[in-house]
């Protein structure tokens, strides 16, 4: 098959692994940088270009792993692509409900998809009744578009809650404030999906003196036997938001798991390390059995 990598370069981990085992397996893989892409409309079949080549009819899948930065532009190449009937492992629309942790958490709370206690605002006036609903503090605040631990803050009192929540609503920065789970103890769970299968998982523990465990904050990652309601979420999860591949991140409660965010273009460095699994080609078999029943 010809398959097309929307990633910026070749020199991304995730990228160049899902590349080589895309050749190992006898296919052709070619990297579209999806920000020198354009897309023309107007007359006939909308034409996707990569700089001043056309690439409309070059590829029967591709695999999106569009980052933080670009991810409107990129959505909208990956959903002209999508249009034009070739196959995506990510729908574009599941991207961009991935990409927001409202838009995510919504939809989870919609299908009965257990969550933490989360409110979103923007209303600066009524700031201390806004932490009381949700029990007061300690709370977390996120930006609702936040990567890598970057943008999580723990406010431990009611006092700095008030101020943190007061700069980002007058900053028009978009954010939810949510319980915080502090029987998690610092840690997470990461649930690698690709098609109706949990392929790899691992727990994830912050660094000392941290509670955020993403690797990027130094926490360390092993690979663990989800439960059976675990799996359930990140499957679930997974189908509710359009997508076929995803790294869905859940913390434990006492009331049970409780998931986070989904990653619409999970990382395979740490879970491949942790896990021993060989992730890249279960992608790429993901796409060769439907981007070959999309071709017939
Ligand atoms: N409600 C919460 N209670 C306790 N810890 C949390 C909560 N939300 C997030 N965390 C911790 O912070 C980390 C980062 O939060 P997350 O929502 O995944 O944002 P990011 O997109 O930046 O990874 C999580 O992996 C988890 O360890
Ligand atoms: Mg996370």
């Amino acid at each position: 098959m010809n398959i097309g990598l929307l990633s910026v370069s070749m020199n991304v981990y995730s990228t160049k692994r899902i590349a080589v085992e895309a050749e190992k397996l006898g296919h052709h893989i070619e990297l579209i940088d999806h920000t020198k892409c354009s897309v023309k409309l107007g007359s006939g079949k909308p034409q996707i270009y990569l700089r001043d080549e056309n690439i409309t009819n070059d590829f029967h899948a591709i695999i999106p792993r569009i980052g933080a930065k670009v991810t409107k532009h990129g959505s909208a190449i990956v959903k002209q692509f999508e249009m034009n009937g070739v196959f995506s492992t990510a729908r574009s629309l599941g991207i961009t409900r991935a990409r927001n942790k409202v838009r995510t958490l919504q939809i989870m709370a919609r299908k009965g998809i257990p969550i933490p206690e989360t409110l979103f605002s923007i209303n600066p006036d009524n700031i201390e009744e806004q932490i009381k609903i949700l029990g007061g503090p300690p709370v977390i605040i996120k930006l609702q578009e936040g990567t890598q631990g970057l943008g999580v803050i723990l406010a431990e009192t009611k006092k700095s809650a008030k101020s943190i929540i007061d700069t980002f609503y007058k900053m028009d920065t978009s954010i939810l404030i949510q319980k915080y789970i502090e029987e998690s103890n610092g840690e997470d769970i990461r649930i690698f999906v690709v098609g109706n299968k949990v392929v790899a998982s691992m727990k994830r523990t912050s660094a000392v003196g941290e509670f955020r465990s993403n690797v990027h904050r130094g926490g360390k990652s092993v690979a663990i036997k989800p439960s059976n309601k675990e799996e359930y979420i990140a499957l679930n999860a997974t189908k509710y938001l359009g997508l076929g591949v995803a790294g869905v991140d859940l913390i434990r409660s006492k009331k049970g798991p409780l998931l986070i965010e989904v990653n619409a273009s999970p990382g395979l460095q740490g879970i491949e390390a942790a896990t021993g699994v060989n992730i890249a080609s279960e992608i790429i078999k993901y796409v060769e059995q439907n981007g070959r029943r999309r071709r017939r």
